[in-house]
């Protein structure tokens, strides 16, 4: 893997966010929590250090954006017409950083589209996913939740497919339309594995 690019660096191994980042102070401990998780889950993969400070940058960084007004953030994203105002501090925040110089495509990716899913999320952009709805901080569903961490990161595999189907759930029984990119999503979780001949 290339060398980390100085945010990410700083994110992940002092717990930095960047000067732009807009988040309340709840907020930003959230970030330090789900930043945690996958600090852990990467170290109990067996991860090499330079991938750990990867994994808990993500965390670190995920909600940057997220108290920064959608009317600012719209004109950042090329399609922001495709995003409910809530949910553009994702796409917004992945700008910010390959703007900077971050080139990692799997961690942009992962960022993006935290609050969605991603048909092409590779294992950092599945794990955030997860660490963002289960990170203990979150005060609903609190045994669930810590039954699903308790499984992690052994059980990874069936623990997406039982966070998925309890967030896009959630999304159905409140009548929130589905976008392709969850739809997408969805179909590559419930995927059956493929098969070697
Ligand atoms: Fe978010
Ligand atoms: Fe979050």
């Amino acid at each position: 893997m290339p060398r980390l690019h100085p945010i990410i660096h700083a994110a992940g191994a002092e717990g930095r966010h960047p000067d732009w980042a807009v988040m309340s102070p709840a907020r930003r401990r959230h970030t330090e929590r789900v930043g945690q998780l996958l600090w852990e889950w990467s170290g109990t993969l067996g991860h090499d250090r330079m991938r750990r400070i990867r994994w808990r940058a993500a965390g670190l960084l995920h909600d940057a954006l997220k108290d920064e007004s959608p009317e600012t953030l719209g004109p950042e994203v090329e399609d922001a017409g495709a995003w409910s105002g809530s949910l553009l501090h994702g796409p917004a925040c992945a700008n910010r950083l390959r703007a900077a110089g971050v080139e990692d495509a799997s961690l942009l990716r992962a960022i993006a589209f935290h609050t969605t899913g991603h048909a092409d999320f590779r294992a950092l952009g599945r794990a955030l996913y997860m660490a963002d709805y289960l990170e203990p901080g979150r005060t609903g569903l609190a045994r669930e939740r810590a039954d699903w961490r308790r499984r992690m990161p052994s059980d990874g595999c069936a623990v997406l497919g039982e966070v998925a189907t309890a967030k896009i759930g959630n999304l159905l029984h409140r009548g929130i339309p589905i976008s392709p990119v969850t739809a997408g999503f969805w179909r590559a979780v419930t995927a059956p594995p493929a098969t070697i001949r």
